[in-house]
């Protein structure tokens, strides 16, 4: 397949996108931050399946890392990304500077409600107002019809589906189920942070969640007695930390007591100093 194009501009990408948008194509966008994986070629698959033109942006937003996190040593290999967006089909990546998206007199922000208040909203302040504020940008650069993130952060995409719908953004918001190693690790850019010995121990994320799905089928409700059986598991792992593991509702994020109707469990570990988060939908039969 041809290497995509690839725009850095503002001007280039409205004057790349604009006749299509004219001309009534659908547009899709899959906003990433690169490094890859096939959790975000999932995202692509599912845009160029739906929509006529798919751009992939490409981008490490500053505003959503908070001090002392990874944002210096992100992961950014752009031909890397190229190749495998090539392969895919995509025809257009905005892959644009720091200076393009934040002038040197940004000031405006937009600040999430209470959807982006717990959990990682806890863990890192000031993350989701990066997060929407990003995204809106890029939802006025494009304008497309439709974007499409990934369950992995399950959160963030709440947080984009509730601003979309209070700005009254005429966009589609299409969330696409998590991607995961054979051994159940969810695909994440920070995977790659891990020593092959952490990558291992990794894996009792997925086990703890398998374990509250387990609990749940059993007939287990309560759910401290499920969020403490998923804390033995992950803290099973040396140098596992938690950051929080939780049972809440999945619009509201408010935290469960009984798990008697669909619940969300997410959780956020440090394995090795990296982060990881996770998550599944528990079921009541
Ligand atoms: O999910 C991500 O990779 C980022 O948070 C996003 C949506 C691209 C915004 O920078």
């Amino acid at each position: 397949m041809d290497p995509p194009r690839v725009i850095t501009t503002l001007d280039d990408l409205r004057a790349a996108v604009g006749p299509l948008r004219r001309a009534g194509w659908r547009v899709g966008v899959v906003p990433t931050m690169g490094a890859l994986h096939e959790g975000h070629l999932s995202l692509v698959h599912a845009s160029r399946a739906e929509c006529d033109f798919t751009v992939a942006w490409i981008f490490v937003n500053p505003s959503q890392f908070g001090p002392g996190e990874d944002y210096a040593r992100y992961p950014r290999d752009l031909q890397a990304d190229l190749d495998k967006l090539a392969a895919c089909g995509v025809e257009l990546v905005f892959a644009p500077a720091e200076g393009e998206v934040y002038g040197p007199e940004h000031d405006t922000w937009v600040e999430p409600g209470a959807v982006a208040g717990p959990l990682e909203g806890e863990h890192r302040p000031g993350h989701f107002r990066g997060v929407a504020t990003i995204v809106l940008k890029l939802f006025n650069m494009i304008a497309p019809d439709a974007a499409y993130f990934g369950q992995k952060d399950y959160q963030q995409a709440l947080v984009i589906r509730r601003m979309t719908a209070d700005l009254d953004l005429p966009i589609e918001i299409r969330v696409c189920p998590i991607v995961r190693e054979s051994d159940g690790l969810a695909m994440s850019s920070r995977n790659a942070y891990l020593s092959p010995a952490a990558r291992r121990r990794a894996t009792v994320l997925w086990k703890s969640l398998c374990l509250a799905k387990e609990l749940v089928a059993g007939g287990e409700r309560g759910a401290e007695t499920i969020a403490r059986r998923m804390r033995e598991v992950i803290l099973s792992a040396e140098d596992a930390r938690i950051d929080y593991v939780a049972l809440v509702d999945p619009e509201t994020l408010q935290q469960v007591e009984r798990v008697d109707r669909p619940t969300l469990a997410a959780l956020a570990v440090r394995i090795e100093n990296t982060r990881l988060i996770d998550n599944c939908i528990l079921t009541v039969e």
